[in-house]
């Protein structure tokens, strides 16, 4: 099922989310809702707190669908490795219509469960590794803009402000 996507303002966005305590049919079906969810949008990537689930997990597929071994899902995802320093355009689902430019890793690892409960490792580099720093930051509350400066991130959170006002956001 296709869920709404939460946008800046939402408090489930801002909330450290929790450990998923066991695999469970609830935790399946949430994964299955957020694949769907992602692909609808369409993203390269979605996490729970995006839903309004405040539960440590996310998938991410680079291929937006295209290649079915591009898609992965991370459950109580740890950092194993982050080196390197990129600064590339960057955008989320939560702030439909604005992207920034924001310093992310070069090269990242995260290690979790996969969604049948075994642990996994996922090395990125590049996109892959800016998808991966951007996903962990949403399960601690994060935003992109949360990574920006004071200028560049208040422009953005006013413009939202503005849309909320007028009923467009
Ligand atoms: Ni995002």
């Amino acid at each position: 099922m296709i869920r709404p996507i939460l946008r800046l303002g939402a408090a489930h966005l801002q909330a450290p989310a929790s450990s998923v305590a066991a695999i469970t049919p609830e935790i399946d079906t949430l994964v299955t809702d957020m694949i769907e969810t992602m692909y609808a949008a369409p993203g390269i990537g979605l996490a729970a707190p995006q839903i309004g689930v405040s539960l440590r997990i996310f998938v991410i597929d680079l291929s937006v669908g295209r290649d079915p071994k591009a898609l992965f899902t991370m459950i109580n995802p740890e950092w194993v490795e982050r080196d390197g320093m990129q600064l590339e355009e960057e955008g989320c689902l939560s702030l439909p219509g604005f992207t920034a430019t924001v310093p992310r890793p070069t090269h990242a690892v995260v290690r979790g469960w996969n969604r049948q409960g075994e642990e996994h490792t996922v090395e990125g580099n590049g996109l892959l590794a800016r998808a991966l720093q951007h996903e962990m930051d949403h399960l601690d509350g994060k935003l992109f803009v949360d990574r920006l400066r004071g200028i560049k991130r208040d422009l953005i959170v006013r413009k939202v402000r503005k849309l909320t006002r007028a009923g467009q956001w």
